[in-house]
């Protein structure tokens, strides 16, 4: 992980082809931008360019446009550049944002891939930067890099070309050396540097977000502990590192434009030195002279866009390596679309084997069953592997060897879809959304009525507890839930699975959190409701064990008793 975070993984040039690729349709908006954003600058050095014409005309040389005719000219194309211009921009941002809106979502379609299993290992901290500010620098890209480099390459040919014509091919040749120094030669030697800023950057950006994020989550736990003095002093130092790669990042960008302007100078007096000693010459008259250098002087600004970029860029292609690494990256598992539907009347489980890493084995030769109308009971240590069992009974990840039958059909040939339809789980910590509780209910059947509602509800044994809030049911859960008591956040879980009406529900110590009283409630409920289904149950307490028909013991990822 550290790695891939410390150097790009793919080369700018991939990442930049990768990134044009995702352009599609939008291409064309694309070419109109690069040709009015070249008429636009075409216009801009025509101001200056007329200037000299005016002068060269004054000199006497043979210019076919009366003064009037220039003044008009100059002042038209003056206007001209503005209206170009922001249609070159229009054009740029329509595209960029657009893009954007379909990068967001094809982020969160990559996040539901590869949702939940490959999401447990992911640093919140880092989605939530790559969906805000990754994605925000890309419009960088899109809006300001592809056109800048089109028309700087468009202008800085037709530019040499004009001025060899009107002055002389030398003119030419030195503003050739003058863009190709200050738009390829300049960015390239600068960019190294800048680019393992950008770099350095980034990834402390990353991490102090990150931290700093998982200091607002634990903030109570750590002010239980007393920890809040060293957690501030931990986020001072990492917003002093931030500051400092930010500080290092802008110098290096400093010195690089400082350095560009430097060379455009001397590529300018160049161009005034070789044109005197061109008309000491006699080789060109001093009105073409005029002309050929103020065609050079205004014509640094497209390549200057350009070595502009380099800053930006690196810090754009880390982004972009970001957001293509995870639209690239393999889903712990792949829904499966076109197989059978699942029918969870009969669930086997023979021999199964797993372990997350290849190495460690969680679970070796598990094998039990479950049939509608039965309630199994599963106990062992923390860490035994419960949770993962249930994992992959719904196959959040792919087991490694042995069977997952669900009346006969291999879970691996069972649609996703219908699966998650068709098993339930709830796991030991329940997510409330900061909506309304009836909303929070919904997510399970979103076409629930009320009385199926709160029929789930009393069967959970939250219902008169929900009722008693001022509110009721619309009563809005604060963001994380923090409101609620975590066997109140519990139950509604519950309340949920019952709700959704599976034939199958994986109970992850669904009592974990409540008193005796309300397990009895909710034991009766359970009992109740396994006529209709199966149910497994995963729980330390032998109390709740009481109503299993039977219970497997997992011992060191093996089961060692059935009873
Ligand atoms: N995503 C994961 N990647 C790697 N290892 C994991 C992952 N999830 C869990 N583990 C490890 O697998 C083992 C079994 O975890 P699991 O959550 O299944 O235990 P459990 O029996 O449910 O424990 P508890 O009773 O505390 O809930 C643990 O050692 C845990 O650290
Ligand atoms: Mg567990």
């Amino acid at each position: 992980m550290k790695t891939k975070q410390e150097k790009l993984r793919r080369s700018g040039a991939r990442i930049m082809a990768s990134l044009i690729l995702l352009l599609g349709n939008l291409a064309g908006i694309m070419v109109l931008a690069v040709f009015n954003g070249t008429l636009g600058f075409i216009c801009a050095m025509a101001v200056p360019l007329l200037g000299a014409v005016g002068v060269a005309k004054a000199l006497g040389e043979a210019i076919p446009l009366s003064f009037g005719a220039i003044m008009v000219l100059a002042v038209g194309c003056g206007v001209l550049r503005g209206i170009l211009r922001y249609l070159e921009q229009y054009s740029n941002h329509y595209i960029a944002f657009r893009l954007l809106a379909v990068l967001r979502s094809k982020i969160f379609g990559a996040l539901r891939i590869l949702c939940p299993a490959k999401l447990e290992t992911k640093q919140k901290g880092s989605i939530i930067a790559m969906i805000t500010s990754d994605i925000e620098t890309l419009e960088v890209f899109y809006a300001h890099t592809i056109s800048p480099i089109c028309i700087a390459g468009i202008l800085s040919a037709g530019v040499v070309l004009f001025v060899s014509w009107v002055a002389s091919p030398w003119l030419g040749l030195t503003a050739l050396g003058g863009f190709v120094t200050v738009g390829i030669l300049l960015p390239l030697a600068f960019s190294r540097r800048i680019k393992e800023a950008g770099v350095n950057y980034r990834r402390q950006f990353a991490s102090f977000n990150s931290y700093f994020l998982d200091s607002i989550k634990g903030i109570r736990d750590i002010l239980l502990h007393n920890g809040g003095e060293k957690r501030e002093h931990q986020v001072e130092v990492r917003s002093g590192i931030l500051l400092e790669e930010t500080r290092k990042m802008k110098q290096e960008m400093a010195r690089a434009s400082a350095g560009t302007e430097l060379w455009v100078s001397l590529f300018i007096l160049l161009t005034l030195g070789a044109g005197i000693f061109l008309v000491l010459n006699q080789s060109i008259t001093p009105g073409r002279m005029i002309i050929g250098v103020a065609a050079v002087f205004g014509s640094f600004g497209p390549v200057l866009a350009i070595s502009a970029l380099p800053g930006n860029l690196t810090q754009t292609f880390a982004a972009g390596d970001r957001v293509l690494d995870l639209l690239k990256e393999k889903p712990a598992v792949t829904p499966v679309l076109n197989g059978v539907p699942a029918d969870s009347s009969r669930l086997d489980v023979e021999d199964l084997s797993f372990s997350y890493d290849g190495v460690h084995p969680i679970l070796q030769e598990i094998s039990l069953s479950v049939s509608k109308g039965e309630i199994v009971g599963i106990v062992g240590e923390s860490g035994c592997g419960k949770s993962t069992l249930l994992k992959l009974l719904l196959r959040f990840w792919e087991k490694e060897k042995g069977k997952i039958l669900y009346s006969g059909s291999d879970i691996d040939t069972i649609n996703t879809q219908s699966l998650l339809e068709q098993v339930t789980m709830v796991s030991q910590t329940t997510y409330l959304f900061d909506q309304t509780i009836e909303e929070n209910l919904k997510i399970a059947k979103p076409s629930a009525t009320r009385e199926e509602l709160e029929n789930a509800c009393r069967m959970a044994s939250v219902d008169e507890f929900i009722k008693s809030l001022p509110q009721g049911y619309q009563t809005r859960v604060g963001a994380m839930g923090e409101n609620l008591s975590a066997g109140e956040k519990q139950r509604i879980g519950l309340a949920r699975a019952f709700l959704r009406g599976s034939g199958l529900i994986l109970l992850d110590e669904p009592t974990s959190n409540v008193d005796s009283i309300n397990e009895g409630i909710i034991l009766k409920a359970l009992k109740k409701q396994k006529g209709e289904r199966g149910i497994i149950l995963v729980s330390h307490r032998e109390s709740t064990m009481a109503i299993a028909d039977r219970v497997y013991r997992i011992k060191e990822g093996k089961i060692c008793a059935r009873h």
